[in-house]
């Protein structure tokens, strides 16, 4: 055997995976290949491919099929900004990307590797779903897939980005990912295609209308991050990692810099932010602007159930989760989707160790007849689940309102809250005064010779006595009421003296969140 000529082997090897003819196709359709994907997302020199040669088995099933190394997936390991993470690509030009035995196979191990190893695994789809020739095996592949994200959840972060079709089975790992990143106009998720829909329903429409990453980013929530250009979401991706730890057992990534003079800053714009007549609105990302960290606000889902927002942000270098409730979209109430997206984010945040910061100013839970059949109390109960069993830092400042369920949701340090911090503006209730003389006083009201006056008299008296923060003061439930001015610094200090919380838990096999 000669040395040399099994080189050259090896090399010809190697230039059999990139077909020029296959390459031009996928960027006929606008889209980047495979390996420039993850060129463009790792850095220089950084990538280093596993299983480039692995084949499907089709003989095994007795089919006359062309083959392709690495049957249709690139699979590795790379850095992103000098850490490590692992990474696949699904490669829609070879049989579009579809997904058999050994394709599953291939992302199985880096799924694995990465929770062995505790780095971030990322995930690139292109794919046409279960490669219908090969039937129950490629079905099982993607069970096996599944399996390991399920492992590997609360491990390690993962992130999936779809970069074309994700259809039938290959929606499900974007579902089972921690998040999921879209590109207008060449993304495209669903479990059932247009065609099917069509024969079954007699329903006409295009895969955009179906799946496209408008309709995952605004309606379904199945998108959290959508972008304009592939090349922008391979960025996005990037700044995501730039928040999160490597693993569970790590901490997120403090910044460090010159933070004692940003840490001074006084937040003297939150009076002109938030206006004085609690029936107005305002944009709460403002407020997050002013307060956090300048610039570092990272929203997630910004276009699903936009009455409450969540990201990751900074705050004198440390990375947090923030939950608010925007008071200028359905007056910041809870409804059924703002409550799977803030319950899943604060999941998110606790299993890899990144404090939680709300801004609470919400009447409380959306009222409704559709809200009520459809399963508030269902879906409700995931965001007092989800904070009741967060262990991180939980630090809660009330604005304005905080009446009813979603006080208890996102202010109640009954409910765990470490620390609750209110401006004077704060007005912690049941319900709101004008709802609650109804209640109460109903029977005053309906006796009286003045019926209108009684009930303004009665609004007045609940409001001086109940809406203020100082009830909830006495009681020890608000530890601090401040200036808002003061709003930066005291979040840090607070922030910072619980850097080092512990908290122990009942062994159990598992809690039953409401799903
Ligand atoms: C095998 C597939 C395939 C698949 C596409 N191809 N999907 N091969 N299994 N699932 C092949 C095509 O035969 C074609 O091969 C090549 O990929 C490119 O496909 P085109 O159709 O030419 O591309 P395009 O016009 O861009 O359309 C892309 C597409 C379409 C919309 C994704 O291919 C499509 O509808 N595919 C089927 C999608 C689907 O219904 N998947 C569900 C599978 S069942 P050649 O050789 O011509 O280049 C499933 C189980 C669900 O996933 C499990 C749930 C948990």
């Amino acid at each position: 055997m000669s040395y040399k000529k099994e080189i050259e082997k090896l090399n010809g090897k190697w230039q059999e995976l990139e077909n020029p003819e296959l390459i031009e196709k996928q960027h006929q359709k606008g889209k980047l290949t495979a390996r420039e994907r993850v060129e463009l997302l790792a850095d220089p020199d950084s990538f280093v491919e596993l299983d480039p040669f692995v084949e499907t088995r089709f003989h095994i099933l007795g089919l006359d099929q062309k083959k392709f190394p690495g049957d249709a997936v690139i699979t590795g390991f790379a850095k992103i900004n000098n850490r490590q993470v692992y990474l696949y690509s699904q490669d829609f030009s070879k049989m579009g990307g579809s997904l058999g035995e050994m394709h599953g196979q291939k992302i199985v191990k880096v799924i694995d590797l990465a929770a062995k190893t505790g780095c971030p695994v990322i995930g690139i789809i292109d794919s046409g779903g279960a490669r219908i020739q090969e039937g129950i095996s490629s079905l099982d592949g993607y069970a096996a897939i599944f399996k390991a994200q399920i492992r590997a959840s609360g491990v390690v972060p993962q992130i999936t980005v779809i970069a074309g079709p994700s259809a039938g089975g290959a929606s499900y790992t974007p579902g089972l990912s921690d998040f999921v990143f879209m590109i207008e106009g060449i993304s495209q998720m669903y479990i059932t295609g247009p065609e099917v829909i069509k024969a079954v329903t007699g329903e006409k429409i295009s895969f955009d209308e179906l799946g496209g990453a408008s309709v995952h980013g605004l309606k379904s929530g199945c998108a959290h991050f959508i972008f304009k250009s592939e090349k922008d979401c391979f960025l996005g991706v990037k700044k995501l990692l730039s928040f999160l730890p490597q693993n569970n057992l790590e901490d997120p990534p403090k910044q460090k810099g010159l933070f004692s003079e940003i840490f001074e800053r006084e937040n003297q714009r939150l009076l002109e932010i938030v206006p004085e007549d609690e029936k107005k609105g305002y944009d709460i990302k403002e407020v997050i602007e002013e307060i956090f960290d300048r610039g570092s606000f990272f929203e997630v889902q910004p276009g699903f159930a936009a009455n409450s927002i969540v990201g990751l942000a900074r705050l004198s270098g440390n990375v947090v989760g923030i939950v608010a409730n925007q008071a200028k979209f359905m007056a910041g109430t809870l409804d059924i989707d703002s409550s799977d997206k803030v319950a899943r984010f604060v999941r998110f945040c606790d299993a890899f160790n990144i404090p939680l910061i709300n801004l609470v100013d919400t009447p409380g839970y959306l009222p409704g007849t559709d809200q009520e059949h459809r399963g508030i109390i269902r879906h409700g109960a995931k965001v007092l689940y989800a904070f009741a069993e967060a262990s991180v830092p939980k630090i809660s400042l009330i604005l304005r309102k905080a009446f009813g369920g979603a006080y208890i949701a996102l202010a109640s340090r009954k409910l765990g809250q470490d620390v609750v911090i209110t401006w004077p503006s704060a007005q912690i209730a049941a319900m709101g005064p004008e709802q609650a003389v109804k209640i109460i006083y109903k029977k005053e009201i309906l006796e009286s010779k003045d019926p209108k006056k009684l009930e303004k008299e009665k609004i007045q008296e609940l409001k001086e006595f109940f809406l203020n923060p100082y009830q909830a003061a006495k009681l020890g439930q608000v530890d601090l009421v401040i200036h808002p001015k003061d709003t930066r610094t005291t979040l840090t200090k607070c922030l910072e003296s619980l850097l080092n919380k512990r908290e122990s838990k009942v062994a159990r096999k598992h809690g039953n969140i409401p799903l």
